[in-house]
């Protein structure tokens, strides 16, 4: 595969999202996508396969379900983008419905560098495929590509995985209206959004029993220490997984259990812990599937098709540029 590596200052962004994130007034917090560094990728791989957290396992129903009806609907020739590829491994089953009717060019973008080589990995023995993969955030990846699109070529984008769910609502929108920009009308987007199920079952996809969800958490202090040379006692801080019932979303938080003071010389920053006091590190919005056709309308799609999981409440939502 090739792979258009970064190019920013990943290290200086890094550290000043932390000093940014850590000393705002109010509630500290650091942004979700540093989860994800290669310990981050494999232990997110892991809790895909949990009991607990059956979302994966319901997209890749619904992918696998109806994977040639959605090709059906696109007008081609057709080459995919994917926002956030993770490992891709449900991808496969749109990409080798594509691959049945034409060469498709499939273009992976995404911030961890161990999930790009995954997602070759997994999907590279697809007949009649090309893999182009983007170490980029979202949008700048989208851009690239969209900068390159052949003439008369059209654009399936893939948001899996309810990734959606990250952004609180209306920055959710924001984000779409801002990939629908980069497209073209009549280009497709199809959307994975996890939806509104028990406060028990929700709570248990994000604070499994094995504890695999809090070494996910655990590990973005684990990776300040490591690249910001920072002193965090792991030991010192606890996983919580609560429900903001207000914004109908789940929050992971990192509890500090005593008062602590933690060092991180590369973010020039000493920073103080109260005994109780949190680092909010990721939401995940649930969605009820009446709320998503208004929610692609304002982004500037029309909701074409809608496929709901028979087992957890999950939807694909396939979306028109308008
Ligand atoms: C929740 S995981 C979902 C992975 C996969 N799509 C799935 O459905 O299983 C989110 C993925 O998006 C990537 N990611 C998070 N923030 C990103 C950003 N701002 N730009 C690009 N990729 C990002 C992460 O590295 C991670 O692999």
């Amino acid at each position: 595969m090739l792979v258009h590596a970064i190019t920013s200052n990943a290290a200086y962004e890094f550290a000043s999202d932390v000093r940014a994130g850590l000393t705002r007034p109010g509630q500290k917090e650091l942004p979700s996508k540093y989860l994800y560094d290669d310990v981050g990728s494999a232990l997110f791989e892991v809790i895909s396969h949990l009991p607990e957290y059956g979302l994966t396992r319901a997209d890749e129903r619904l992918l696998r379900r109806h994977a040639y009806e959605i090709v059906d609907r696109l007008a081609g020739p057709v080459a995919v983008v994917e926002l956030g590829s993770g490992s891709g491994k449900k991808t496969r089953w749109v990409l080798e419905a594509l691959c049945r009717r034409q060469r498709t060019f499939y273009y992976p973008v995404e911030i961890s560098r161990s999930a790009l080589a995954m997602c070759e990995r997994e999907l590279r023995d697809i007949d009649s495929i090309s893999i182009v993969g983007f170490e980029r955030e979202y949008l700048d990846g989208l851009l690239e590509v969209a900068a390159h699109r052949k003439h008369g070529q059209h654009f399936l984008v893939l948001f899996l995985g309810s990734t959606i769910g990250n952004f609180d609502r209306s920055a959710g929108v924001k984000f779409l209206a801002e990939v629908r920009r980069i497209l073209e009308p009549g280009d497709s987007l199809l959307l994975g959004t996890d939806l509104e199920k028990p406060s028990a079952q929700v709570l248990a996809a994000y604070d499994d029993e094995l504890g695999v969800t809090a070494a996910f958490n655990l590990n973005l202090l684990a990776r300040v220490n490591r690249e910001l040379d920072a002193d965090f006692d792991l030991r010192q801080f606890a996983h919580v997984a609560s429900i903001n019932y207000e914004v109908r979303s789940v929050e992971m938080h990192l509890r500090s259990k005593r008062r602590q003071m933690v060092c991180i010389p590369a973010a020039e920053l000493v920073v103080e812990f109260l005994e109780g006091e949190t680092i909010w590190t990721e939401s995940s919005h649930k969605y009820s599937t009446e709320e998503i056709v208004p929610m692609a309308r304002d982004a500037g799609f029309r909701c074409e098709a809608q496929w709901v999981d028979d087992d957890w409440p999950f939807a694909e939502n396939l979306l028109t540029a308008e």
